[in-house]
């Protein structure tokens, strides 16, 4: 983590006084101070271990005789970046992940890890910790606090509230992640104000999540003790939010891009920014290479009009304001930490230097030390416990020669829509039509072994493959498998048991794509570039076969998330969201 106050107090205010030496001298900077919004010229930065003790014109009081000193002349310096929310526990090893996060200058990542507790419980959470150890990055870890998402569907594993008690007392935690669904908390779900008071009780911050809720609702949720949200799709939003006194973090990541929709309104407005924050809320591989991480948050709202001094605090010092922690982190200043980012343009985030705790990791866009993937247990690359299938275990049985069939209709990659379709029977099992666009879908429980599944079937998938499977599904984590054939759909299901976990795209038992997802089956442990070049494969190989959605890799992850509506699919059944009630998959005639 970082130095405490009390060992390192005497040592810093020595340095500042000139009674003791510093060990880095950043010279001739262009401060952008995030304290008073203004620009300061030739200013002297006097760092010791991984503090700053002086910040001022003339720092040679600090300098001794193995102090080092950096010139930084035509050069602007500001506090690094941090990501509020993200999901991380996806696509890559943490250690992959930071290697691309530090090159955007960002420092701090506070991980919700949902999706590995899903999977691994109270277990999985800690290995998880385990492996951001370590690294060149501060982890400040939140304790999922979606799960479940509906306690009469869900299945996946959750934390209790021993196990959350655990967790709090684990240094790098640092509250529970975002409470969803907000009725959970609005309707006094036992479990979840047990949950929240624990909370309290041991000050710690709970991120929100409150996408549709407002009025009495929104009162009802910011009441209990929390008091940000990452979910406002619009300004109006944003304003409603902030006015009843939550924060909010801006949005800018892979499923959904809300920046260009909220910051112009929220510049003509001339919305007090104090409470402003960006977050990505999870990135995939080939986003975070090719469009970048908090760097592009600050970046686009300059673009869009920002002041820029104002874009750097909401990516640095209102993070650390909102998590209670902007007395040591998020700006520039004699006992803050220095998390430091040293830019040839500030206007367009043209990241020269990044350092962290005092020492330099990141220049001129090259990581300067190795970064190492800690060692993968072999417990948490056994996580798939399904059976090998076969043809069968996909069908949907009749005696008719035809049936009308609910269908999960796609509106785009995570909206759906409940519709009907007529299918013909051949051999006693309901067949997809290629015509159609109608494709069999398959929800399998892979994470505690029951045998139990569901077969349904999708609507405008449109990609004339074999089948399509994925064993990471959001915060559910069923195996889904789409396909058009049931032999294919056995196959690709088979492959992701022998290479337990991943996404696969398969046509006449040849692979065409895939992606291994070796931890907990949502997690590769391959480096960040054979991650990203099998990704986009799979996408690649889903649109040059007809799927019409720009990122197919993300409809068996949404299929069964029960936090939207209309129709979803999981093991246990197919769910009208609405009425939260199972529904056949052939529809019952009277
Ligand atoms: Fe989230």
């Amino acid at each position: 983590m970082y130095s405490k106050f009390s060992s390192v107090l005497s040592k810093i205010n020595s340095v500042a006084i000139g009674d003791a030496f510093a060990d880095l001298i950043l010279q001739n900077c262009a401060l952008i101070n995030v304290y008073t919004n203004e620009i300061q010229e030739r200013i002297q930065i006097s760092i010791k271990n991984d503090r700053i003790a002086f910040v001022g014109h003339d720092a040679s009081h600090t300098s001794g005789p193995k102090t080092k000193i950096l010139d930084v002349k035509n050069k602007y310096v500001c506090p690094s970046f941090v990501d509020p929310h993200i999901h991380i526990d996806h696509f890559l090893t943490p250690a992959e992940f930071v290697k691309k996060s530090l090159l955007c200058g960002v420092t701090s990542l506070f991980p919700d890890s949902i999706d590995i507790v899903s999977v691994c419980g109270y277990r999985g959470f800690k290995e998880f910790l385990r492996q951001t150890e370590n690294l060149p990055m501060r982890f400040f870890h939140t304790i999922p606090g979606g799960l479940p998402v509906d306690r009469k569907f869900s299945h996946g594993k959750t934390l209790s509230i021993e196990e959350e008690k655990q967790a709090i007392d684990l240094r790098s935690v640092v509250g529970l992640g975002e409470v969803f669904s907000w009725t959970k908390v609005t309707k006094r779900d036992p479990k979840t104000i047990k949950s929240l008071k624990q909370m309290h009780d041991n000050h710690c911050i709970i991120n929100g999540h409150t996408a549709g809720a407002s009025d009495k609702k929104l009162n009802s949720y910011i009441s209990s003790g929390i008091f940000s949200c990452h979910e406002p799709i619009n300004f109006e939003q944003v304003l409603e939010r902030l006015r009843l006194g939550m924060w909010i973090m801006i949005r800018e990541g892979s499923i959904r891009r809300d920046l260009k929709e909220i910051v112009p309104l929220v510049l003509s407005h001339g919305t007090y920014k104090n409470r402003l924050m960006f977050c990505s809320d999870g990135l995939d591989p080939s986003d975070i290479s090719n469009i970048g991480h908090i760097d592009h948050c600050v970046r686009e709202s300059i673009k869009l009009g920002m002041n820029p001094i104002d874009a750097i605090s909401m990516a640095s010092k209102n993070c650390f304001d909102y998590y209670k922690m902007g007395n040591e982190l998020g700006g520039i200043g004699p006992g803050k930490i220095a998390d430091i980012l040293i830019l040839d343009d500030y206007k367009k985030i043209k990241i020269n230097k990044v350092i962290l705790g005092g020492k330099i990791v990141v220049s001129n866009g090259k990581l300067l030390e190795k970064i190492h993937t800690p060692k993968v247990p072999t417990w948490i690359q056994k996580t798939i416990k399904l059976q090998k299938l076969t043809d069968e275990h996909f069908h949907v049985t009749s005696k008719n020669n035809s049936e009308i069939v609910n269908v999960i209709s796609m509106k785009t990659e995570i909206v759906t829509k409940k519709d009907v379709a007529d299918l013909n029977v051949k051999n006693l099992n309901i067949i997809p039509s290629y015509d159609k666009d109608i494709w069999k879908v398959a929800a399998l429980d892979r994470t505690f072994g029951s045998k139990t599944k569901t077969v349904g079937f999708l609507k405008n998938f449109g990609a004339d493959i074999g089948a399509f499977a994925s064993t990471w599904s959001f915060h559910e984590n069923d195996m889904i498998v789409i396909g058009s054939n049931e032999k294919d759909m056995a196959d690709a299901a088979n492959k992701l048991v022998k290479s337990q976990g991943g996404i696969i795209v398969v046509k006449d038992g040849k692979t065409l794509a895939s992606l291994p997802f070796q931890f907990g089956g949502i997690i590769s442990t391959d480096p960040i570039d054979k991650v990203t070049k099998n990704f986009t494969k799979i996408n690649d190989i889903l649109s040059d076969f007809g799927c019409k959605f720009k990122k197919p890799h993300l409809i068996p992850l949404f299929l069964p998330f029960l936090a939207l509506p209309d129709i979803r699919i999981l093991y246990n059944g197919i769910v009208d969201v609405k009425t939260r009630k199972f529904i056949p998959t052939i529809q019952t005639t009277i």
